[in-house]
Order: C-alpha cells, then structure tokens, then sequence
C-alpha cells in the first residue's frame, strides 16, 4: 500500500501526516507527502511542525517539500487532501478516471462532514499546530482502520 499525503505547501500538515500515519502501518507501507504549490521545494518543513512533531517523539526534520507530480497518480494507491481547495487541485491534475478514484479528503473516514478539513495553521500559533497534530492523529487512525477492513 502506498499512500501519499497532499496540502498546499507541503510544510506544515501533509509533513505532520507523513510522520504520523509512518508510526502506525506496517514497514512494507509507503508513506509519503507533497504540495499543490511548489513554492517551498526543497525545504524542511516548518519549525513549528517539526517542533510539535517533536513534541510527541516523531521526527519529521529530515523530509522536504515537493509538488505532486502526474507520476505521484500511477505510483500511489490512495492519495489524502488536507482540505477542499488541495482536493480540487490534485483532482484537475489527474488524466483519468482510475487517478481520480484514488484521490480522497483526508477527514473522509471520520465520517464528520460538517468538519472534514485539516484547518492550515500556517498563519496561526503552536497551539493551532497541537490541535492540528491531534486532528491528524485521528485521521491517520480512521485511514489505517478503513484500509485494513478494506484489504483484510
Ligand atoms: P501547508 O501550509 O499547506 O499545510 O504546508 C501552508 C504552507 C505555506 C503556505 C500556506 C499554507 N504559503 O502560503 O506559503
């Protein structure tokens, strides 16, 4: 199973959702994150994510940001939006219907429609990022969850 993380910079949440969902699948997972903009390739990823990461005993300094790229649909099997604007996006780049299958909200397995976006705490303070941490935390279980219900 390989699964990619999307949001719009690929520095504070689809890192964070990278590091999380890494603890809790099987090594033989892939997990991996990118940005709809690639205005901060190569770079780390936020202080303040890495920090907040830090703060729960992930390590998430090491990764970089990327855009995703039209080979990001044929090697991945699921790929998880951090909100609405990043699915519209992801999905206006897929050339066909079998891409666009694979791509889905991130919340999408909370079964909580009234709150299925990862907020962007980039203009916000730590504390945005701990809520968000915790929001992330709970989508990566439901992920994890639905898939092994699905592929057992
Ligand atoms: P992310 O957060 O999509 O969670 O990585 C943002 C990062 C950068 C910007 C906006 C959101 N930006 O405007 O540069």
């Amino acid at each position: 199973m390989k699964i990619l993380m999307v949001c719009l910079g690929n520095i504070c949440r689809s890192p964070l959702a990278e590091g999380i969902m890494k603890t809790k699948v099987p090594s033989h997972f892939m997990i991996d994150s990118a940005g709809t903009i690639s205005m901060h390739e190569g770079k780390h990823p936020d202080k303040r994510s890495i920090k907040t990461a830090a703060n729960h005993q992930i390590d998430i300094s090491q990764q970089r940001s990327r855009p995703i790229t039209n080979a990001d649909f044929d090697k991945f099997d699921k790929i998880y939006c951090m909100d609405i604007d990043v699915m519209a996006d992801v999905i206006s780049k897929a050339k066909n219907e079998e891409q666009r299958q694979k791509v889905s909200l991130f919340l999408e397995a909370l079964n909580d429609y009234e709150n299925a976006e990862v907020p962007d705490p980039y203009w916000g303070d730590m504390k945005e990022f701990e809520d968000v941490f915790q929001l992330i935390d709970k989508g990566c279980d439901a992920i994890f969850n639905q898939l092994k219900t699905i592929h057992q």
